[in-house]
C-alpha cells in the first residue's frame, strides 16, 4: 500500500468515527516561544489541552508535518546512520479534548491496525506507564491482548516522569502518560521487547504512540492537572509504512526512493548504499518544507538550525563527489513526490530553490577551506597515534569557516575519531553571551500563572480604573509583594496596555493609586491571554489584590499606532508597485519607525520608493475612518483579508480596514488615515535570500527626518557658500578636481624618489653570494611608481636582484626584480609569494618581475628578512 493510501485512510478512519480532519500547521509554531519546530502533531492544539483555547470540535485527526532538530526531540545527528531516523517526518494523529479518553483511544487504534491496515494481531506489542492500571486492564481484558505481550515501563530515564511512557512537549507543556504500540518483525532479525535488555535491537519497532494527556509541567517541574483529560496520539507515517510495505527500514518505503535515485543522479553516487544518500534524502525534505514555511537561513534560531541541517546535507553530497551546487536540484523531485499531499510545498517551489541554491553556493565557497584544515587536523591525529579531535579546532572550524559541529563530528566519526566535545564547548562560552543576545528563544513568557485570563480594553480607551492585581513577579518568580525600586511583573485582571503581538511592541505608561507608583516599561504575553506588565515600582508597595488606575503612555502608543497603520498601507502599495507576490515576511513597529520584511529578489529602484510613498500619502489623504470587526474565521476570509502566513489564528479573528486595505491583525491602529499625517521611506536593505526589508517613519518622525536632512543641505550650501540647488554640481567637479591632484602628487612624488635614487641604491644594497641585490622600503609609493623606482634600479644595477616594498595607505605594495641570467636560480615570483605570505597577501608574477600586495605592514621588516634569506639560499 502506498504512503499516500495510508495517510488517507488513517484519516478517513477517523473521521469515521466523528474526529475533524485538520489540515497540517505550520513547522514553525505560531506564537509558542517554547517550541523551535512542530515535532508532533498536538502542538497545533496545546492550548486546547490547556484549556486556553476552544475549538468548534473536540475530536480531530491530522497528517502533521513534523521537524525533530534542534530541540528537545534532536535527530539531526542518527540521520543516515539508522533506519527509522528523520528530521522531517509525518505524525498521523487523533486527538480527543476532553471527549474520549483511554478506553476508545485504544479500541480506534486496535481496529485501525488490525481491521483497516489488517495487520496480524499476534506481530502486535503494547507497552503501558507502570502504574497505569487502567490502561493494562483495557489492553489485556477488553482488547484481549496476552498479558505477555503487555508490558509495564517505569521511569526508565532516572528521574520522576522520566519515562519512554510518559510523554512530555517539551520541559513544560501538556503531558502525561503514555501507551506504544510495537510492532514485531519477526525473529530474523535482531532485537528483544520493550523492557528488556536488547530493546534496542531493530526487531520490535515502536509504531504509534498513544498519549493520555493528563498534566501540564510548569517551569519548576510541578504537575498541573489538565482541565479535562484528553488523548493525543501519534504514529509516524513512515514507520508505518515500512511495516505496510514490508520494507524494514524506512528509507526503503515508496516515499524516499525516488528521492535517494534523485540524489544520487545530482551527486552522480555510484554506490547507492550509501548512508549519504539517505541524508540527503531526509534532508531535503526538512530543509524545503521548512524554507516553504518561511523559515530563512540564519545565524541564530530556527534559521541557523536550517542552516546546519543544509550544511550536514551539502556535506554529505560532497562526501559522494558533488563539487558545485546540487542540493536545490533535489526539490522538483520532492514536489513531484509531495507536493499534492501538501499543496504550500508545491506553490513555494521556486522560493524553496532560490534559497537553497544560494545558502548552498555560499557554502561551496567556505567548505573547500574547512575541509582542507580538517584533513591537515586529521592527518596530523594519525600520524601522532591520538584519536580525539582539538574542541579548540572543531570551534575555530564551526566559527571561521562555518563548519557546524555535527559536520566535524561526521567526518571524524567515519574515520574512528572523535571530537572533544568539552574543548568545543569551552571555545563556545565564550561566545554565548552574544549568541543570547542575538537568540530568539528566550523565555521571557515563562512565568507560571493559573488565575484568571487578563481581559484588554485597549482598542477602547487608555486609562482604566479599578484595575485589580491578580499576580507580581520579581526576578522571575511570583512573589506576595514587590517593594519600592524593584523591578517586577505585574498582571491585572483588566488593563488598556497592549501587550507585544503581531510584530507591534507592547505599550508603556504607569499603574498608580493613592500610595504606589509603577512605571510599566513594556507589556508581554504570559500566556495567549494573561498580560504582564514589565517595569519598576517607583513608590510604594504591590501586592495581589490591589487596585490601580492603569494608564497607557498615549503619545506613544499613538506614534506606534501611526507606524502600524502605516505598515498596512505600505504592505498593499508594496503589492500594487512590485507585484502580488509581496507577502509580508515578518515586521517590529514601535513609536519610532515601522520595519518591515517581504518576500522579494530584487532592490527597489528609487522610483518605486518614490511610487510606494506616493500611493500611501494619497490613502492619508483620503483621510478614510478604520473599520474593525470581529468576525467567525471563515466568514472573514471569504472577506478577502490579507492572512499572514504561519500565523496562528483562533476561531474569531480581527479583520481591520484601513483605506483600501483589510488585513487580519490584532494590533492597534489610527482612527483615520489621516492620522498618520506623513510617510518617508528611509532605508532597505535585504535580509536574506529574496526577502527585503524597508524602514519608514511617519507623523512626527517623517518631520523631523526631513528638517534634519534639510539642515544638513543647507550646511553643505552654507561651507559651499552657494545656493543648495548649485551644490552637487560642485561637489561633483571639487572631486574631478582631487582626482586630478592626487594624479599629479604621485607623479611628483616618483619623480622625488627617482632624483634620491642614487642614495636609495647605496643604503639598500648589498652583495650576497657574488651577486649585486637591492632592496628597499619606501613610504606612501603607489604600485604603479614603485614598478618604475624597481626598474630604475635594475637598469642602475645591471646583473642583479631588485626588492623594492612600499607602504601606502596601510597596504603593502611589493616589486620584485631578477635580471634574467639569474632567473635559472630564483625567480621574482618566489620572492615576491615568500613575503606576501608574510603580510598577508598573495601575488605573482613572470620569472623575472612579479607583484604582490598585503595587509600587514608591521610585517614588512620580516618579510625583506625572509626573502634575504631566501636568496642567500638560492643564489
Ligand atoms: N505527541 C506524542 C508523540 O509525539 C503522540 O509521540
Amino acid at each position: 500500500m502506498k504512503s499516500a493510501e495510508i495517510r488517507r485512510q488513517f484519516l478517513e478512519f477517523f473521521a469515521s468515527k466523528g474526529h475533524q480532519i485538520v489540515s497540517s500547521s505550520s513547522l514553525v509554531p505560531g506564537d509558542d516561544p517554547t517550541l523551535l519546530f512542530t515535532n508532533a502533531g498536538m502542538n497545533q492544539f496545546k492550548d486546547v489541552f490547556l484549556g486556553f483555547d476552544k475549538r468548534p470540535y473536540t475530536r480531530a485527526t491530522t497528517a502533521q508535518k513534523c521537524v525533530r532538530a534542534g530541540g528537545k526531540h534532536n535527530d539531526l545527528e542518527n540521520v543516515g546512520y539508522t533506519a527509522r531516523h528523520h528530521t522531517f517526518f509525518e505524525m498521523l494523529g487523533n486527538f480527543s479534548f476532553g471527549d474520549y479518553f483511554k478506553h476508545d483511544a485504544i479500541s480506534f487504534a486496535w481496529e485501525l491496525l488490525t481491521q483497516v491496515y489488517k495487520l496480524p494481531s499476534e506481530k502486535l506489542w503494547v507497552t503501558v506507564y507502570a502504574d497505569d492500571d487502567e490502561a493494562y486492564d483495557i489492553w489485556t481484558r477488553e482488547i484481549g491482548v496476552p498479558a505477555e505481550r503487555v508490558i509495564r515501563i517505569g521511569d526508565n530515564k532516572g528521574a520522576r516522569y522520566a519515562s519512554d511512557n510518559f510523554w512530555m512537549m517539551g520541559d513544560t507543556g501538556p503531558c502525561g502518560p503514555c501507551s506504544e504500540i510495537f510492532y514485531d518483525h519477526g525473529e530474523g532479525i535482531w532485537g528483544g521487547p520493550p523492557g528488556s535488555p536488547d530493546e534496542d535491537g531493530d526487531r520490535y519497532i515502536e509504531i504509534w504512540n498513544n498519549v493520555f494527556m493528563q498534566f501540564n509541567r510548569d517551569e519548576a517541574g510541578v504537575m498541573h492537572k489538565l482541565p479535562r483529560p484528553s488523548v493525543d496520539t501519534g504514529m509516524g507515517l513512515e514507520r508505518i509504512s515500512a511495516v505496510l510495505q514490508h520494507v524494514h527500514s524506512n528509507y526503503e518505503i515508496d516515499l524516499f526512493q525516488n528521492l535517494i535515485r534523485a540524489a544520487a543522479r545530482e551527486t552522480s553516487a555510484a554506490d547507492m548504499d550509501s548512508p549519504s544518500l539517505k541524508v540527503l534524502a531526509d534532508h531535503i525534505r526538512a530543509c524545503s518544507f521548512l524554507v516553504a514555511d518561511g523559515v530563512i537561513p540564519g545565524n541564530a534560531g530556527r534559521g541557523y538550525v536550517l542552516r546546519r541541517i543544509i550544511r550536514r546535507a551539502i556535506r554529505h553530497g560532497y562526501k559522494l563527489g558533488a563539487r558545485a551546487a546540487f542540493f536545490y536540484k533535489l526539490v522538483p523531485d520532492l514536489v513531484a513526490e509531495m507536493g499534492e499531499a501538501y499543496p504550500d510545498l508545491a506553490k513555494a517551489q521556486d522560493k524553496v530553490v532560490a534559497v537553497l541554491r544560494e545558502e548552498e553556493e555560499g557554502f561551496f565557497r567556505t567548505i573547500q577551506n574547512g575541509m582542507e584544515i580538517l584533513e591537515t587536523a586529521l592527518a596530523a591525529l594519525k600520524a601522532s597515534g591520538a584519536t580525539v579531535l582539538d574542541g579548540e579546532l572543531a570551534f575555530k572550524l564551526h566559527d571561521t569557516y562555518g563548519f557546524p559541529l555535527d559536520l566535524t563530528a561526521d567526518v571524524c566519526r567515519e574515520r574512528d575519531y572523535t571530537v572533544d566535545a568539552a574543548g568545543f564547548d569551552a571555545a563556545m562560552a565564550r561566545q554565548r553571551e552574544q549568541a543570547r543576545a542575538a537568540g530568539k528563544f528566550k523565555m521571557a513568557a515563562a512565568l507560571e500563572y493559573d488565575g484568571e485570563p487578563t481581559t484588554f480594553h485597549g482598542y477602547e480607551k487608555l486609562i482604566v480604573e479599578g484595575a485589580k492585581v491578580t499576580a507580581v513577579y520579581v526576578d522571575g518568580v511570583a512573589v506576595d509583594v514587590a517593594k519600592p525600586g524593584q523591578d517586577a511583573v505585574v498582571v491585572l485582571d483588566d488593563t488598556p496596555f497592549y501587550a507585544e503581538s503581531g510584530g507591534q511592541v507592547g505599550d508603556a505608561g504607569v499603574l498608580q493609586n493613592g500610595t504606589t507608583r509603577f512605571l510599566v516599561e513594556d507589556t508581554q504575553k504570559i500566556q495567549a491571554d494573561v498580560f504582564g506588565h514589565h517595569g519598576q515600582l517607583v513608590e510604594g508597595e504591590i501586592r495581589i489584590g490591589d487596585t490601580f488606575t492603569a494608564r497607557v503612555d498615549g503619545a506613544r502608543r499613538a506614534a506606534t499606532a501611526r507606524n502600524h497603520s502605516a505598515t498596512h498601507l505600505l504592505h498593499k502599495a508594496l503589492r500594487e508597485v512590485l507585484g502580488a507576490h509581496v507577502q509580508q515576511k515578518g515586521s517590529q513597529v514601535d513609536s519610532g519607525k515601522t520595519r518591515f520584511d517581504f518576500a522579494h529578489n530584487a532592490p527597489l529602484s528609487d522610483e518605486d520608493i518614490r511610487r510606494v510613498e506616493a500611493i500611501v500619502i494619497r490613502e492619508v489623504l483620503a483621510n478614510a475612518a478604520t473599520l474593525t470587526r470581529v468576525l467567525p474565521i471563515e466568514e472573514a476570509q471569504k472577506t478577502g483579508a490579507m492572512m499572514l502566513f504561519g500565523e496562528k489564528y483562533g476561531d474569531d479573528v480581527r479583520v481591520v480596514e484601513i483605506g483600501s486595505t483589510r488585513e487580519f491583525c490584532g494590533g492597534t491602529h489610527v482612527a483615520r488615515t489621516g492620522d498618520i499625517g506623513f510617510i518617508k521611506i528611509v532605508a532597505q536593505s535585504g535580509v536574506a535570500a529574496g526577502i527585503r526589508r524597508i524602514e519608514a517613519v511617519t507623523g512626527e518622525a517623517a518631520l523631523a527626518l526631513i528638517q534634519q536632512q534639510e539642515a544638513l543641505l543647507g550646511e553643505l550650501a552654507a561651507t559651499l557658500k552657494l545656493p543648495a540647488g548649485e551644490a552637487v554640481a560642485r561637489v561633483a567637479q571639487m572631486q574631478e578636481q582631487i582626482k586630478a591632484a592626487d594624479k599629479e602628487i604621485a607623479a611628483l612624488k616618483s619623480q622625488l624618489v627617482l632624483s634620491q635614487l642614487d642614495e636609495l641604491v647605496k643604503s639598500g644594497s648589498r652583495t650576497i653570494n657574488g651577486v649585486k641585490v637591492v632592496a628597499v622600503s619606501l613610504d606612501k609609493v603607489e604600485g604603479a611608481a614603485l614598478r618604475e623606482v624597481s626598474d630604475k634600479i635594475r637598469d642602475q644595477l645591471g646583473e642583479g636582484v631588485v626588492l623594492a616594498a612600499s607602504v601606502n595607505d596601510g597596504k603593502v605594495a611589493l616589486v620584485a626584480m631578477v635580471s634574467k641570467a639569474l632567473t635559472g636560480k630564483v625567480k621574482a615570483g618566489e620572492i615576491v609569494s615568500l613575503a606576501a605570505g608574510i603580510v598577508g597577501g598573495k601575488g605573482g608574477g613572470r620569472p623575472d618581475m612579479a607583484q604582490a600586495g598585503g595587509t600587514l605592514p608591521e610585517k614588512l621588516p620580516e618579510a625583506i628578512a625572509a626573502a634575504l634569506k631566501l636568496l642567500e639560499e638560492k643564489l
